[in-house]
């Protein structure tokens, strides 16, 4: 391969790169579709806040009112386990009382990159 090759391969590569990690900024953006119902402090809403979420258990938060069926789960939300639960909460965990979802593959990803930067686990 020619190194104009390598370099017009390695061009078109990047942008894909770019999006598995995800691009908080962007997440930051998509979360007012999530902030009628989640702080990203500890203070519970109609959700949970979600301060420090990402590495904790599900269903963790002291004083917040969780479906049973969230309850009764050992997820641990991580970035396969927000994937798959923002794409399809009640898919997941059936009986979860978040009714959202985020269809959009992209959306996911720049959210969870998002919801990693909301600090370490919240104190009640
Ligand atoms: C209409 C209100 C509502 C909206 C909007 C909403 N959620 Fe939720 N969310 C909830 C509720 C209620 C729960 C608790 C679910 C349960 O107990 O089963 C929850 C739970 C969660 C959890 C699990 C938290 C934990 O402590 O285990 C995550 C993560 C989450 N939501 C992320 C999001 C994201 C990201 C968005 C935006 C795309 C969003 N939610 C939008 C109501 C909402």
């Amino acid at each position: 391969m020619s190194r104009f090759a390598l370099i017009a391969l390695s061009l078109t590569l990047l942008p894909a790169a770019a999006r598995a990690d995800g691009d908080a900024a962007l997440g930051k953006t998509l979360f007012s579709r999530c902030a009628g119902c989640h702080t990203v402090t500890a203070q519970n809403k109609v959700g949970p806040g979600l301060a420090g979420v990402f590495g904790r258990r599900a269903a963790s938060v002291a004083g917040f009112r969780y479906s049973k069926a969230l309850s009764a789960t050992d997820i641990v939300w991580d970035d396969a386990t927000l994937e798959q639960f923002l794409a399809a909460p009640a898919k997941m965990v059936p009986g979860t009382s978040m009714a959202v979802s985020v269809p959009k593959s992209e959306d996911r990803t720049n959210l969870i990159a998002y919801l990693k930067t909301l600090g370490a686990g919240v104190t009640p």
